[in-house]
């Protein structure tokens, strides 16, 4: 099978190149349009890889996607705009690229009817007031423009199954953590910020609950989900390790010997969302798929990939990361 990931520079999306090349016989082209969120050298491992290509272009590109297609047999759709507080000051690329490019990602497989995996988020159902659970029959009631442009996003790839029979897949994992995540999310901002002995700002209380995953297991699911799952419908993916933000904030702490006066409470996101809770029950009965790691043990060890890997995130702090782009890129790998 050839397989075209869109958003294959980012974080998930990286993860998932490896796992697919690794473990499946797969040839992947990669689409990524290479924004503040892409970075190659997520991928130098495997740069080298024969059944590995890159190509730079923009999924809101239709003409770029359709020449991204030729002799591809599916689409796994990872490339977003993914960052909740960016929405928040302005959400114009997110309604861009998460709507409108999904929009011509789907429009793009219609016309050769390929298999679309989608990968949307246990952020559109909003806020799930304990005890619930929500299931992937539940309502959307996304509260950022983030969660709001991937409900819009997830609606249109089911809707693309109903009318147009379009084999869509839609996957819907929880918080992911681990190796090589842009260091504005919570888990590399916090970690990142201890090794250089600066505060940690926590939003509010610190009392939301997440739902952290590994991004290994969240790759382990989406190949079983792309392979065996039903058309037109959508999977949960469960971390399995529901926590307030300052218990996986002491996790941090404890494996990176950080002092608990480096956490400062800060005035709260709006619109916070409060509580995530994925039912698993799906993915598990029809997938035979369950979450393996948990958030306590694996820490120490994603601690230490940063630590080790400390020339990684200075280069996606400083901007160099972009210099290597420049160099090595254009719109096209060159030969
Ligand atoms: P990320 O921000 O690390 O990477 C996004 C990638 O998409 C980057 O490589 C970027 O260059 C690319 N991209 C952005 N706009 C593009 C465009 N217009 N055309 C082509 N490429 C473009 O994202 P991530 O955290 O790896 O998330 C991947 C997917 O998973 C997203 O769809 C996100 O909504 C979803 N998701 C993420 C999480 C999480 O915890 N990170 C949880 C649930 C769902
Ligand atoms: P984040 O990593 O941005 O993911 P999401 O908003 O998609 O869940 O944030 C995870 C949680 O951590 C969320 O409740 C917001 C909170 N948070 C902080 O308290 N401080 C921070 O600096 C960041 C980035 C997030």
């Amino acid at each position: 099978m050839k397989l075209l990931v869109t958003g294959g520079a980012g974080f998930i999306g990286s993860h998932f190149v490896r796992t697919a090349l690794r473990e499946r016989d797969w040839s992947i082209r990669n689409f990524d349009a290479l924004t503040y969120a892409g970075n190659l050298e997520n991928l130098r491992d495997i740069e080298n890889n024969p059944r590995y290509e890159f190509v730079r272009g923009d999924i809101c590109d239709a003409r770029a996607v359709a020449a991204a297609l030729e002799g591809v047999d599916a689409i796994a759709h990872f490339a977003a705009e993914t960052h909740v507080d960016r929405s928040i000051l302005g959400a114009r690329d997110f309604i861009t690229t998460n709507v409108q490019g999904t929009y011509e990602i789907l429009e793009a497989a219609k016309a050769r009817n390929l298999r679309v995996l989608h990968m949307s988020t246990d952020e559109v159902y909003g806020s799930v007031p304990a005890p619930r659970f929500t299931s992937e029959s539940d309502p959307f009631e996304p509260s950022s423009p983030y969660s709001a442009s991937k409900a819009a996003g997830d609606h249109l790839a089911l809707a693309f199954f109903r009318t147009h029979k379009l084999p869509v897949v839609v996957a819907r994992p929880a918080n992911n953590y681990g190796p090589f995540q842009f260091p504005e999310k919570l888990l590399p901002l916090s970690i990142t910020r201890v090794f250089g002995g600066k505060k940690i700002p926590v939003y509010g209380d610190g009392k939301q609950v997440r739902d952290w995953l590994h991004v290994e297991d969240c790759c382990r699911a989406l190949v079983a989900i792309l392979e065996r799952g039903r058309d037109g419908e959508a999977y949960n993916i469960p971390g399995g390790n529901m926590r307030t933000n300052v218990e996986v904030l002491s996790a941090v702490l404890k494996a990176t010997g950080g002092d608990a006066a480096l956490l400062e409470h800060v005035s709260d996101r709006p619109g916070h969302d409060r509580r995530y809770a994925l039912d698993g029950a799906k993915i598990a009965r029809d997938l035979n798929w369950r979450p393996a790691r948990t958030v306590e043990t694996e820490m120490p060890i994603v601690v230490a990939w940063y630590r080790e890997n400390e020339a990684w995130w200075k280069r996606v702090m400083s901007g160099e990361y972009r210099a290597y782009h420049e160099q090595n890129y254009g719109w096209r790998k060159k030969a």
